[in-house]
């Protein structure tokens, strides 16, 4: 199979195969892992296109390519998390620009941009950008970027990729998205309009829980050399052996996502009738308030879902209960994972911006996995009754 063939072939397809579908030296069919730090030059000013592997390496360039033709860009950068990769991100800005974010992000994020890029000179305005008027009214002179969840973490607003790029490309800057919560499998941002996409590899692309990784796409030949320029000299980039676990955990994402969707829609239902939850953030609703405009952008809701308990003392109980649930901060892996975003994720928000944003004391974050939703919903079933029994 040709290189030329593959770029007419369908999502799962390119999933499941990658760019090189068996190694043409020996036949394998399995990328190999290509654990050498570095690499003999033929000769004087020749290389073999690969010299120190900080800069590049055989196996991450294969899930380079890969995770930019899935994410439909021309550049694949990964690193070695997410946060590697936003921060290597930052550095194709300079101090004094300003960045419009989603008030209700990973709080990792938050950290980055406030504690540390805050004190070089970058500024950032933290704002619901599900709420057009608010992101319109927040961009400034020196506004050279909008970075954006959509569907938003935890609270699950969805954001309107393609105006959010009419507002920022008038103006000149870039619009970043960060997919994590969706994957390639159910939006991608770049057809929409955005400029660069954001993904923690360590969530679905992986899949497994068992590797960390990040990756940045896009298509704009400038910023590509600023990026790679970024990622050489930060050395935060994705180890050999990562780069193939997460080529295997690539293969089986599509399957995976729709297992996930299929589980998160029914369990979100099913949540919505039990009388020790108050409310669920789910955007698979029809009276979600963004229902329509996350149909326009998107072919499926994902797995994850947030919702408040109506009695903050059923927190500590649900999150002992639960068995199948795992209790653990993550997302995004076969395993379901349930959080508590107040003390886990987002512990590094401002009391009043994570109050302003809905991440309150009764707020519980669940990342369906794949296991079999019968399963999920009986565990929940018996820690909501537990919840009931200890504090009436
Ligand atoms: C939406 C989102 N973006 C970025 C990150 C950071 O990724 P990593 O943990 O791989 O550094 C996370 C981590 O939870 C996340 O949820």
């Amino acid at each position: 199979m040709s290189k030329g063939d593959l770029n007419s072939l369908s999502l799962e397809t390119v999933l499941v195969h990658g760019t090189v579908p068996f190694d043409p030296a020996t036949g394998a069919i399995s990328t190999p892992i290509y654990q050498s730090s570095t690499f003999r030059h033929p000769g004087l000013g020749q290389s073999t296109g690969f010299d120190y592997g900080r800069v590049t390496n055989p196996t991450r360039a294969e899930l380079e390519r890969t995770v930019a033709r899935i994410e439909h860009g021309k550049y694949g950068l990964a690193f070695a998390s997410g946060m590697g990769a936003i921060s290597s991100l930052i550095k194709i800005f300079k101090p004094g620009d300003h960045l419009i974010v989603s008030e209700d992000l990973y709080g990792g994020t938050y950290r980055l941009f406030d504690e540390y890029y805050g004190k070089y000179g970058f500024s950032f305005s933290w704002i619901d950008t599900s709420d057009f008027a608010k992101m319109e009214a927040a961009v400034r002179p020196e506004t050279k970027a909008l970075f954006i969840e959509t569907p938003s973490n935890p609270m699950m607003k969805v954001t309107d990729i393609r105006r959010s790029a009419e507002l920022i490309h008038k103006r000149g800057g870039l619009l970043i998205v960060d997919n994590t919560f969706l994957s390639p499998c159910f939006q991608n941002p770049l057809d929409l309009g955005a400029d660069i996409v954001v993904h923690s590899g360590t969530k679905y692309l992986a899949g497994h829980n068992d590797a960390l990784a990040g990756f940045l796409v896009h298509s704009n030949d400038k910023v590509e050399v600023d990026l790679r320029n970024a990622q050489k000299s930060e050395g935060a980039s994705l180890a050999p052996f990562d780069a193939w676990l997460l080529l295997r955990g690539l293969q089986t994402l599509a399957i995976r996502m729709e297992r996930h969707d299929k589980n998160a829609a029914a369990i979100a239902q099913w949540l919505r009738g039990q009388d020790r939850v108050e409310k669920v953030f789910y955007p698979g609703f029809e009276d979600h308030p963004q229902y329509q405009l996350s149909r326009s952008q998107t072919r499926g809701h994902g797995g994850m879902i947030s919702f408040y308990l109506k009695n903050p003392a059923d927190v500590a109980v649900l999150l002992r209960s639960v068995t199948v649930i795992l209790f653990a901060e993550s997302l995004g892996g076969v395993q379901s994972l349930i959080t508590y975003p107040l003390v886990q994720t987002h512990s590094a928000i401002p009391e009043a911006m994570r109050l302003s944003a809905g991440v309150n004391d009764k707020l519980m974050r669940l990342s369906v996995g794949i296991e079999d939703v019968k399963d999920i919903i009986a565990d929940l079933d018996a820690a909501l009754t537990q919840c009931k029994k200890e504090n009436k």
